[in-house]
């Protein structure tokens, strides 16, 4: 704030300044952002090919009508990331599954971007389903417009359905705006708190709660330590670096780190490597502290998590005031 309040000042010509501001902002913008790869919010996201996060959570439960035309008039609805359900005059609501979890959206092949699976739709005259699984379906996703032209609205639509003889399943091809791609995200690595555990980060995604400062999730004052075990993708495992550490405040919290994690072992599912987060509180605070913790992949965005830690007055067990 001071140094664009300075070149303002000195500012030779008037007409030059807006131009410096332009610049400064367009400098500060760019910046580049360590963010946290936090889970989205919802089961609405998938990955690209390139394993780049893409969020639907704003589309999530959005309605896409498709109007058929034949001699039962009727209506083809997709809600994204929810269900599927033909309803008409005639047959009443058909329901052709639900979208269950972010394991259902799928990255497509060369026409298809995205494609969403539906389970466990109406089993009514298709009691000889694949176990008795109920109406499926499946929607093709592609980014932007229908190839046919027969929708132009801007917010998407669907362009075609299509149904097996029996009507237990249908294939709709839904054409929307997709979201920008998000970070690379390094699949398969977990942390937990336990060797088999994935509290803080689950498939490289940090977990709610250690995506950012959380009172709730806080490690009390009189605990010194805690360890965290790290896993991956026995074929990617190599490319994971040694972990560093962010303290806020920078004072007042002496954190180490040790075990087999800190010193870069490669991790794997079979065999996890142990990070031991050592803590000493060296100043007393009512504000917990936070301690970011950053693995580097290489190729991908860093693995990132944020652990709370407190360092206030307790009472130990022999009811005596400790730090
Ligand atoms: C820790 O991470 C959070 C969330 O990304 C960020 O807002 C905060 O500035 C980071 N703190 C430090 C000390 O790096």
């Amino acid at each position: 704030m001071l140094v664009k309040r300075s070149i303002f000042a000195s500012c030779p010509l008037d007409a030059f300044c807006p131009f410096i501001i332009v610049l400064l902002a367009a400098a500060y913008i760019h910046v580049p952002a360590t963010a946290i790869v936090a889970v989205p919010s919802s089961h609405c996201y998938t990955f690209d090919s390139d394993s780049h996060l893409v969020d639907f959570t704003h589309l999530a439960g959005k309605n896409f009508e498709y109007n058929e035309e034949g001699s039962v008039t009727s209506d083809l609805v997709v809600q994204l990331c929810k269900d599927v359900q033909r309803r008409s005059q005639a047959g009443g609501f058909i329901d052709f599954g639900r979208f269950t979890n972010h394991r259902s959206f799928e990255t497509g092949s060369k026409l298809v971007d995205y494609i969403q699976r539906f389970h466990n739709g109406d089993l009514a005259k298709c009691e000889t389903t694949f176990e008795e699984m109920g109406r499926t379906a499946q929607v093709n996703i592609m980014c932007g417009r229908c190839s046919n032209k027969v929708c132009k609205d801007e917010h998407g639509c669907i362009c075609r359905v299509s149904y097996d003889e029996r009507m237990c399943r249908t294939v709709v091809e839904l054409a929307i705006p997709c979201p920008k791609r998000g970070p690379r995200v390094f699949k398969g690595f977990t942390v937990g708190f336990h060797p088999r555990s994935s509290e803080v980060v689950y498939n490289g995604l940090t977990q709610l709660g250690f995506e950012q400062l959380h009172h709730g999730f806080s490690f009390p004052s009189e605990q010194i330590h805690v360890s965290l075990y790290l896993s991956a993708m026995s074929s990617l495992a190599d490319l994971v670096g040694k972990p560093t550490i962010r303290v806020n405040p920078m004072k007042g919290l002496d954190v180490m780190l040790t075990g087999s994690g800190a010193n870069g072992a490669v991790p794997t599912a079979l065999s996890p490597t142990v990070l031991n987060v050592n803590w000493i509180c060296e100043i007393i605070r009512s504000n917990p502290y936070v301690v970011n913790v950053s693995i580097p992949v290489v190729g991908y965005d860093p693995i990132e998590f944020t652990l709370t830690k407190e360092c206030g007055w307790f009472y130990s067990d022999n009811h005596q005031l400790c730090i």
